[in-house]
């Protein structure tokens, strides 16, 4: 009987609604792994030209999917994903029957606290919520959630589009949540990690600092982003380099990063070499130059 009930214990809740805030550059793509595998999704962001982002990320990602998998049907294999996603600008009303909630929203502590405040009021009692950030403390955005919320809140750390998923969980997360995260990432077909609630778990943690120290190499003059980027490729074997790699993932979001991790670094929770501030990064972000999605970066990207 015990090894019976311990069985029903490590199985979570199914989630079959799941809700994502957020319709940029990783919302897009939880959305669209979301519908591409069974899940009825709701995609929300605060304006309607938001949204129509999101919708032209995924139906651009579909269509190049759909070359791959299904080349005489693009459009009825792009349709069909469409399908599953419904898209609001009311907060209120994306959450209704959702099972969960995954926010991929801007790397603000306020400003993911104020929307899970909001959500917590609600959303279904048995909602499970998850925050994509890449560097906040879970634990601190679940603390605007009621002690029950908190049990059933976890961080669910994307990396579109490569498989991997950290979820993370705080000293509050159930083993039901936990195993229903699991769960729903693997139909996903993603493959999910643990990881506790520290600065930038497990991927971040090791790959920020790396990132901000091929900053400061440009910044010193000792080398040119694209010799730094191409020794970095035939000389360590990585996909991409550095400044690809930064011009990827937002020179904004990985400023956002790097100013959270100073404060984390005063409480002793990270070296302070490691998270220094840039010059060079806060001056192109303040010029706009974000990466991919402003069109320019490291790189110009067109
Ligand atoms: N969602 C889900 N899957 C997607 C997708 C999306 N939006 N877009 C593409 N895919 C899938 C494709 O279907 C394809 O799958 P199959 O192999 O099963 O066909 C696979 O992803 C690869 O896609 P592509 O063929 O289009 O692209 P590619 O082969 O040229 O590889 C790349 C692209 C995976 C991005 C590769 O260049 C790479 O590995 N780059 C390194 C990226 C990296 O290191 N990212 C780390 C980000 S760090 C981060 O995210 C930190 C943070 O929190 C700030
Ligand atoms: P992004 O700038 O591309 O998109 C953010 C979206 O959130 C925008 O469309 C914006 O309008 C919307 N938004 C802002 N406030 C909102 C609110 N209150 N309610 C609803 N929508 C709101 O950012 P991104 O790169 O997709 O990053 C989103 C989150 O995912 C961040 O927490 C980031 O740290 C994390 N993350 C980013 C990456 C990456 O590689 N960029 C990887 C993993 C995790």
């Amino acid at each position: 009987a015990s090894t019976a009930m311990m069985g029903q214990e490590a199985k979570g809740p199914k989630v079959e609604r799941m809700t994502v805030f957020g319709a940029g550059l990783m919302g897009a793509g939880i959305a669209q792994v979301g519908a591409q595998n069974g899940l009825k999704v709701v995609l929300s962001d605060v304006t309607d030209k938001a949204l129509e982002n999101g919708l032209t990320i995924i139906s651009k990602s579909l269509a190049r999917i759909a070359k791959k998998k299904q080349p005489d049907d693009i459009e009825g294999f792009t349709k069909a994903v469409m399908k599953n996603i419904e898209t609001t600008t009311d907060a209120t009303k994306a959450v209704e029957n959702a099972d969960l909630v995954v926010e991929a929203i801007i790397e603000s502590l306020k400003v993911k606290r104020d929307l899970f405040g909001l959500l917590d009021k609600t959303a279904k009692e048995s909602c499970i919520f998850a925050s994509n950030t890449s560097s906040l403390s879970v634990k601190e955005i679940a603390e605007s959630c009621q002690a029950a919320r908190r049990e059933k809140f976890a961080g669910l750390h994307f990396f579109n589009p490569m498989k991997l998923v950290e979820i993370i969980r705080t000293s509050e997360t159930s083993e039901a949540t936990f195993q229903a995260l699991r769960e729903v990432t693997v139909q996903m077909k993603k493959s999910p990690v643990s990881c506790k609630d520290t600065p930038g778990f497990i991927v971040n943690r090791l790959l920020v600092p790396y990132m901000l120290e091929a900053i400061r190499m440009v910044e010193r003059g000792e080398a040119t982003p694209e010799d730094v980027d191409t020794a970095m490729k035939l000389g360590a074997g990585y996909p991409m380099g550095p400044f690809e790699l930064l011009d990827f993932v937002g020179l904004d979001t990985t400023s956002y990063i790097s100013q959270g991790w100073a404060e984390k670094a005063e409480q002793g929770l990270i070296s302070k070499e490691l998270v220094q501030p840039i010059p060079m990064l806060e001056e192109m972000v303040k010029e706009g130059r974000m990466g991919r999605k402003s069109g320019k970066g490291f790189y110009d990207v067109s």
